[in-house]
Parts: C-alpha cells; structure tokens; sequence
C-alpha cells in the first residue's frame, strides 16, 4: 500500500494514527539532529518529521526537491503550528521512509511565486501543473465542466460525440487539414466547430444535444484565443431565441453558483448590437463600469436611428474636429486634476501604432464649474461646458475626445475607455457582469472582395422582418465607399451573444431551417450553385427531410473558466496549450514527418 492518506487530509483527530503518505518532496530543513520535510500532493502539504535515528538514513539517502517520497510513522501534534494551512496543526513523526523516485532539479521552483519564465514553464508544463496555483485553474475547470454537464444532464440535452475527421466548417477561421492516406492527394478538414453536425442532429430528432468538445482554428493568437480550443457547444428544437437565451442563462447561473457559491439572480440586461456599439463603441462591452461614450458626430448610414450633435462641434475651425467623419468622447470620473505629464501620457497612449489616432482633446471640468481644455483656443466656456454636458460629465471629470475614421476612432474610443477604467481599478476580476447582446447584423462587409460575409456564420437566420429584404434585393455592393447604403447593410440576425466582463464567453443564433432560404443565404455570400452543392450539399439535403427549427449557442469553455478565475488569459486554464505562435514546446510541435510518412501520404514537400 503506498498510502493510507493524501498528505492534505491528516488533522488534530487523528493523532496518533499510523499513517503512510507518499508524495512530492516540496522542502527539507535540517535543524541540527532533526530535519523537517514537507511532503506534497494534490491534496496539500504536510510536514514530516525526520528525528535523530533517521538521520544516518538520510545522510545515506539524502532526499532532494520533487524527489517521490513514502514515508510511515504516527501523526504528532506540532508545537509550531501553522494556521494557513489545513494540516497546519499535525505533523507525522517519521519511522520508516522509501525513496521511491529521484527527481531530477527541477528548471524552477515549484511554488505559487516560481521563478521560472513562460516557455520555461510551458517546456515543462508537467512540472508546472504541479503549482498549486496551476492545479487550482484545472480544479475550476472540472468543476465549471461538471456543473456544465448536471445542469444540461437535468434539462434532457444529450451528450453526442462528432467526428474530428470533417470537412470544412466555416466560423470564420482557417482551417487545420489533415492529409489522407487513403485517398491520396485528399485532405480532412478539423472542425472549426461542430455546427454542421449539431444541426444535422437536430433534423435526426435529438432535440437537444450538448457536447464539451475542442475546436479547431487556424488563427492569429491572442490572450483569449488558442488555435485548438474547447465549447460548450449545445442546440435545441423547436424553440425561439426567448427559450435559448433563458436556458443558457440559466446555465451560466448554475456554474456561478456551483462553482464559486455566487447566487447571480439579476436578470441579464440585453442590449442590441447597435446600443452596445453606439454607447461603448464595442460588441462585448465591459458594464462593470459605468463609462459611456458620447457620439458627437457620426457618419449618415452608421446609425441611422440616432441624431447627431454634430453642430455642437462644428464650425469652430478646428479642422480636427470639422474634417472628421467622427468625433466621441468619454467622461472619466474624477480625473479632472490630471496633470500636464498624466494627460500628455494619454495623448502618447492614443497615439500607440495599436491605437493609432492622432491625437487627443480633453476638457477638465474642474470642481468649481470651470472648465479648462486643451482646444480653449477653438471653444468658449459655454460652449465646452455644452460639450461637457453632452458626454454626460460631473464636476471633477476629464472629458477625453477622440476624432477621426468611423471605425478606427469608435475602436479606439472604446480601447480607451477601458485603458481608463484599468487605471482607475475599475475592472475587478472579482466583480461579474454579464449580458446578452442582441440583433447582429446579419453580414459584414468584406473589403478585399467587395462582398458580404457571413457576421456569424452561414446557417444564421434573418430576422423574419428582414427575410424580404434578403429576397429582393440583390447582393452586389455597386458603390463599395457607400456599402452602409446598400440594403443587405441592415439586415439583421437571430443571433446573440453572452458577454461577461467585456469578453465574448459564448455565441449562437436561430438557424434557417429551409433548404430555399438556406440557398438564398449562400447565394448572398457569393457562392453559385455548384459551389454549394460541393460544400455544403448534405446541409441541404438534409432540410428536404423534415428538418425541424431549431437554433443554438456555443460557450468557449476556456474563456468562461479563465474569467471565473479572474484571469483573462486562457493558457492558465488548459492543462497543454500552445504558446503565441501556436507551438507546444513541450513536445516541439509542429515539426517535419518523416519520409515514410510523406510517401505513403504521395506527397512531397515544395515550400514557397
Ligand atoms: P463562435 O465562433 O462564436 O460560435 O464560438 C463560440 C465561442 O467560442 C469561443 N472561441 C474561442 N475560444 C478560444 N480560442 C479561440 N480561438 C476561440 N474562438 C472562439 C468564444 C466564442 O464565443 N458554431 C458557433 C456557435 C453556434 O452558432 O451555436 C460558434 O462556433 O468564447
């Protein structure tokens, strides 16, 4: 028997006991005649007590860091004990020990506060997933997977596996292929997600199906993103966005409750894409802080719900303002005593090639009703204060304005606000927000083809008002300056997303369920006839055999868990992930194949 315990389980009653533990050598001390070893496993520490019999033994045997170590002896009281830990108050008198194993030095320390650098701990991620701080990410995880799986379990959804081996699925990425031996000259394509699949399972009659499954995307990497990845990837029948978006509420309330004992019982606001993107200039927007954005001017077709305030701006000639296409700002709470060096710090920042605007206005609404900015030349007070007052500022704020190219200056306004709110603590990893975002816009514009994509992906259904649209209007953008013009611009989708704390947790949509309009969403997207027969022609036969509606969502599970964590990056929450470039250098892959594997594959190698 190697153990009787874990060496995080033994206390006060159970001393005394004969106990055997094994486990990981985490210290040795030597006091004089006696030497103190903390043994560790994944249950916790404890401390062993070698006395002055054994040290002959261990002068013979010395034990060193990470060594396997088995050890008897009976469980003591300690004289020193230690509060932060659970096996603080015991210690195992030790009478007989066993080197099981020898360790090598380990590269770094394990310990919470390790010295070792990223590809260091990535090369020997083994050994990193011995940090208790690691281990606690993989143990939220599971537990993020097993409520995950309860709540779906008791809700009747299904647990049905899909194949690996596919054909592309579009999500937007490029696709990892898979060369085949078989059919030589031949490639698999790894599913970007199971969508196909999952919707195949919805016309079989399965109802509602889940599955907690990698995905595969060739993509550039960032924090959030890795290019083998796993969802929580579910889909219903007979249903409406109402009953998707209540399910997987619900959902995400199970796992805050399980998992980190937090009784979310808000309603999840909602917000249309075009609220979210007009008031914090973003889709996933971060509402733990109330920082808004205050659209000044804006071009024609953007927003055409909206008026604009244009002439509160206009022609005072500052051309900054006058020539761009647009002008917002922010009011950043109780800044208005930044310095000269604190708002030139945010000009260098605004001006970062990331960010890339050219510069920054700000006005300082001071405590005393005045106000004081660096476009004073160009604006009276009267007129600042409107300005000021436009962007919803209170006395003491810092009134930042951005101006330039719809696009650029929305994107960096948002970056902004969120720049801010980090320096001013604003975005606590403790704190949850979460929030639906409703009625994407059904296609995007492409540039480089001049033509429409899909927001989210193919399958996503129009809203049933803007079917019509979709009809009767024919896809060619013929001025591509004016896209926003043309009226596929506006159509929107049965599509949603679930944002926590400013980052995309999980997506989906309503699905076109019939073969026409599915072929007309194709033939939107540029594709002819053969083309979709080629890619897509089982979907669609598919729908000519009773295919129910149906819709659904998938999570990225990594995200969810590195937010629940408190971290925004995913890598600490997958037991082997990759590294920026997408390697594991843990095993150096990827890497050549051998010839052999080249030749029964008939292929050959001809890099560019
Ligand atoms: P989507 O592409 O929005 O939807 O993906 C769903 C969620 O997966 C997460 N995610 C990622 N996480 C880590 N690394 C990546 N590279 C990565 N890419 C995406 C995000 C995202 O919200 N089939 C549809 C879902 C559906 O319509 O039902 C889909 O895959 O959190």
């Amino acid at each position: 028997m190697y153990r009787s315990h874990t060496c995080g389980e033994l206390r006060l009653a159970d001393l005394k006991k004969e106990v055997t533990l094994s486990g990981w050598v985490q210290t040795v001390r030597k006091f004089g005649s006696i030497t103190f070893v903390d043994i560790r496993d994944r249950y916790g520490i404890t401390q062993l007590l070698f006395s002055e019999a054994l040290n002959a033994d261990l002068d013979a045997n010395p034990l060193g860091r990470e060594f396997v170590l088995q050890v008897k002896g009976i469980v003591n009281e300690r004289s020193n004990k230690n509060p932060n830990l659970p096996t603080g108050a015991i210690e195992i008198a030790v009478a007989q020990f066993t080197i099981l194993n020898k360790s090598a030095v380990p590269p770094f320390s394990i310990q919470d506060d390790t010295d070792g650098g990223d590809e260091l701990r990535m090369k020997y991620r083994f050994l990193d997933l011995r940090r208790n701080i690691v281990k606690k990410n993989l143990e939220l995880r599971y537990a993020v997977g097993r409520s995950t799986r309860n709540y779906l379990h008791e809700n009747n959804f299904m647990d049905i596996e899909t194949p690996f081996l596919i054909k592309s699925t579009p999500e937007g990425a490029r696709d990892f292929v898979v060369p085949s031996r078989m059919n030589a000259g031949q490639f698999y394509a790894l599913p970007q997600s199971p969508q196909t699949f999952k919707q195949l399972l919805m016309v079989s009659g399965f109802d509602r199906y889940y599955q907690i499954v990698k995905c595969f995307r060739d993509e550039d990497l960032r924090a959030d993103r890795q290019p083998e990845f796993t969802q929580i990837d579910c889909e219903m029948s007979f249903v409406e966005q109402e009953d998707i978006l209540n399910m997987f509420e619900g959902l995400v309330k199970r796992i805050f409750k399980d998992v980190k004992n937090i009784d979310y019982t808000d309603v999840l606001e909602r917000m249309t894409w075009e609220d979210a993107m007009w008031t914090y200039g973003n889709d996933k927007p971060d509402t733990r802080f109330e920082i808004k954005i205050a659209n000044l001017k804006f071009p024609r077709h953007t927003f055409p719900t909206q008026s604009s305030l244009a002439t509160l701006i206009e022609g005072a000639a500052f051309g900054v303002f006058d020539d761009a296409e647009t002008v917002l700002a922010i009011a950043v709470p109780g800044c208005s005593d930044y310095t000269r060096k604190q708002t030139d710090e945010l000009t260098d920042w605004v001006k970062r090639p990331q960010i890339g605007m050219k510069g920054l206005v700000f006005i300082k609404c001071n405590e005393d009703g005045t106000y004081k900015s660096s476009v004073d030349k160009f604006y009276s007070p009267e007129k600042l204060k409107r300005i000021a007052d436009a962007a919803s500022a209170k006395a003491g704020d810092l009134v930042l304005i951005l101006a330039g190219a719809e696009e650029k200056t929305r994107k960096a306004t948002s970056d902004l606000r969120m720049y801010m709110a980090e320096r001013l603590g604003l975005r606590r990893a403790d704190d949850f927000k979460l929030l639906w975002v409703l009625d994407f816009p059904l296609f995007e514009y492409a540039e480089e083809d001049n033509r429409w994509v899909a927001r989210h992906h193919p399958f996503t259904s129009p809203k049933p008002d803007h079917i019509d649209i979709m009809i009767n209007n024919n896809p060619v953008i013929a001025n591509a300056a004016d896209y926003l013009a043309h009226p596929y611009a506006g159509i929107k989708a049965n599509a949603y997303d679930m944002v926590l704390n400013g980052n995309e947790i999980g997506g989906g949509s309503i699905r076109i369920f019939q073969r026409a309009l599915q072929e007309k969403m194709f033939a939107a997207l540029g594709m002819d006839e053969e083309e979709q027969q080629h890619k897509f022609g089982f979907l669609l036969g598919a729908f000519e055999y009773g295919a129910p509606p149906h819709g659904g969502l998938a999570f990225g599970f990594d995200r969810l868990c590195a937010i629940i964590g408190g971290s925004e990056s995913i890598r600490d929450f997958i037991a082997f992930p990759k590294n920026n470039s997408g390697r594991d250098v843990m095993l150096d892959a990827p890497s050549t194949i051998d010839n052999k594997q080249f030749e029964e594959l008939q292929i050959k190698l001809d890099l560019k």
